[in-house]
């Protein structure tokens, strides 16, 4: 099956417009770019800023597919490992979808879902949307430091940093699609920035981060025994 690249000068969100073309019945598989977007959106409802006001300051898309039922908490950290492997040895993941540089943020996923009226009753087209710093961000208003591409990769611009994620992130979502996150439980634990270190969850709950399971859960070690935890319920910060 095709892709259909597209470049907008500028949108609103490219998570919101595939979503809202799915929910229109266009559920086409899409690479989705923006120039620029004016309501950016990052996960738990942030705001995710890409660009400054001296130019292009990240590299911001979204890959909208129909993908049959399945239990997707995997996918970040399949879509993580895709952008990591295709960028540098030296990035990590953050569960379930940051990765790092030197334990600075340099990419940010946020995955969504849509029911659409073109699509059987239980698959959905998901909505994979990745930013990437590609050039020092504003990092005004931001708590903490971020990191960006050309740290590491100093000649590359935005369709150069496309062109070098973009085929190991079709691939890496096609394997997700027919053999889940499990295959891919190795790699990832290479690239763990948690592991072994102390978490603190959201509910209050502290532990030793050891790895993830087969399905991408986060396991964490705490008093009360070993706890799977899941991107939905709580998220997660080293201490
Ligand atoms: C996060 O770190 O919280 C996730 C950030 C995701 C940002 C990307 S940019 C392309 C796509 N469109 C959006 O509105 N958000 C994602």
């Amino acid at each position: 099956p095709g892709l259909r690249v597209q470049v907008m000068a500028e949108v609103d969100s490219t998570n919101t417009e595939l979503m809202r073309r799915a929910r229109a019945s266009d559920v086409t598989p899409t690479l989705l770019v923006a120039e620029a977007q004016t309501a950016g959106r990052g996960r738990m409802g942030r705001p995710w800023k890409s660009a400054s006001a001296h130019g292009h300051a990240a590299l911001a898309f979204s890959l909208g597919l129909p993908l049959a039922p399945r239990d997707w908490s995997g996918l970040s950290l399949a879509v993580g490992l895709a952008l990591a492997e295709a960028l540098h040895p030296q990035l990590t993941i953050k569960w379930p979808n940051d990765l790092w540089w030197d334990g600075r943020k340099l990419s940010g996923i946020l995955i969504e879902t849509a029911a659409s009226p073109a699509l059987a009753d239980d698959t959905r087209q998901v909505v994979i949307g990745i930013g990437i710093n590609l050039d020092a961000p504003d990092a005004e208003g931001l708590s903490t430091r971020p990191a960006w591409v050309r740290e590491f990769l100093p000649g590359l611009d935005a369709p150069g940093l496309l062109a070098r994620v973009a085929p190991g992130l079709l691939q890496t979502v096609q394997q997700f699609e027919r053999e889940g996150f499990a295959p891919l439980r190795d790699r990832y634990a290479g690239r763990d920035a948690l592991a072994g270190r102390e978490v603190a969850l959201s509910d209050g709950l502290r532990g030793r981060a050891v790895g993830v399971s087969d399905l991408g859960a986060l396991l964490v070690h705490t008093e009360m025994g070993t706890r799977e935890v899941t991107s939905s319920e709580v998220s997660v910060r080293p201490v």
